[in-house]
């Protein structure tokens, strides 16, 4: 039996009584040039100036804090265009039991999009890492195919037809762990073998046939062997997915990106990106952010080189023309991973994003703006 048998031959219990939630569709009516932008300084939104170009520019929200901070809200709506979970997708957050599913909290954000006229993206699907603290006693070789179909299979058929692209897979590749494919040793591969990529896209396929299917990857951006590794491997698995015309159709780059790191090689990094564009492929950045935990303390100082590292990489993507989406992993100061993640020595707050945690616009906002602005329409 091959995939699509499979597929077509496995039955998602419950999937219509899970479609309660109407048949919003997208793109909305609302679109995005009608709305205005308010925060901090004058000027077009992100939203608007990559729209101009033919792309999208969004970014990683927090359903709870869209609930309780209205000024974080209304930036999300002003600069926008496209939204995705940072969390609220995440197998431990929508699977607090093997039987269970809870989709409170993304579908309060999937509304929140709708109703701002704003896209959105899923994330994700399969990944390693955020998985229930049931998963390992649940899930093994025997089960794990239909566990991770039955998944994207609900999933999916939730949300089909609102969701612009979904990330499928999330960093499959880690090449440090040894194989010759550079393959991650995850729960999915050990259990599936490494077709569980493929597996996965088919059951995406099947269950939202419109919305763009994506592999997303991290730590392929810097001229540094184990990046190149990253890049290699990255590229082997999709040149090895479209030959066997899997359904997928982007590449997703996470791009968390380092304020000191001076090894950004445009050259080398684009040629990849070209490489990737030449299979067929669109290009998404995902999770775009800059740590400043080991750049200098003085402020003004501190956000020219976050800055300047977002204009660069950007102004490099930018020029392959298969680059369609920017994200960044939040968008204010205020909400960032990286305050947990990657926080200063000095004790001083981190400022990765492109608004301070005021929600004033930052040098890093104005050079998104102007990277967007110099870049050629697609
Ligand atoms: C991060 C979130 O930002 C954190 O809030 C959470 O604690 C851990 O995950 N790559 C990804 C994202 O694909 O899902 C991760 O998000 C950041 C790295």
């Amino acid at each position: 039996m091959d995939r699509r048998t499979f597929l077509n031959t496995t039955t998602v219990l419950g999937a219509g009584a899970l479609l309660g939630m109407g048949a919003l569709r997208w793109p909305p009516d609302v679109g995005i040039a009608e709305r205005t932008a308010s925060s901090g300084v004058d000027g077009e939104s992100l939203a608007i100036r990559a729209e101009r170009k033919g792309l999208l520019y969004g970014a990683a929200v927090n359903w709870s804090r869209l609930l309780d901070d209205p000024a974080y809200a209304q930036a999300i709506i002003d600069e926008c265009g496209i939204l995705v979970p940072e969390n609220e997708l995440k197998w431990s957050r929508i699977r607090p039991g093997p039987a269970t599913f809870e989709f409170h909290a993304a579908d309060g954000l999937i509304g929140f999009a709708e109703e701002h006229g704003l896209r959105f993206r899923g994330h994700p699907l399969v990944w390693h890492a955020a998985l229930p603290p049931w998963f390992h006693e649940v899930v093994g070789p025997a089960n794990a195919e239909a566990i991770l179909v039955d998944h994207i299979s609900r999933v999916c058929t939730r949300y089909s037809g609102r969701v612009h692209s979904w990330d499928v897979v999330n960093e499959a590749i880690y090449p440090a762990h040894g194989r010759a494919d550079r393959m991650r040793v995850s729960p999915w591969l050990e259990f599936l073998g490494p077709d569980y990529v493929e597996l996965a896209f088919y059951a995406a396929a099947e269950a939202d046939p419109d919305a763009v299917l994506v592999y997303n990857d991290t730590r392929v951006d810097y001229a540094t062997p184990e990046h190149a590794a990253r890049r290699e491997g990255v590229l082997r698995l999709l040149e090895n997915l479209v030959a066997s015309n899997v359904p997928i159709h982007a590449l997703g780059i996470q791009a968390h990106l380092w304020g000191h790191e001076s090894r950004f090689d445009p050259d080398a990094f684009t040629s990849f990106l070209r490489a990737v564009g030449d299979l067929g492929l669109d290009i998404y950045i995902t999770e775009m952010d800059v740590t400043d935990q080991r750049l200098p303390g003085d402020i003004t100082r501190r956000d020219q080189l976050v800055a300047k590292v977002y204009r660069d990489y950007l102004d490099a993507v930018l020029a392959v023309e298969s680059v369609k989406v920017i994200m960044t992993w939040g968008l204010s100061d205020r909400y960032t991973w990286l305050k947990g993640t990657r926080p200063r020595r000095d004790g001083r707050a981190v400022r990765p994003l492109p608004l301070d945690d005021r929600m004033v616009r930052k040098p890093a906002w104005a050079a998104i703006a102007a990277a967007f602005d110099a870049a050629r329409p697609r």
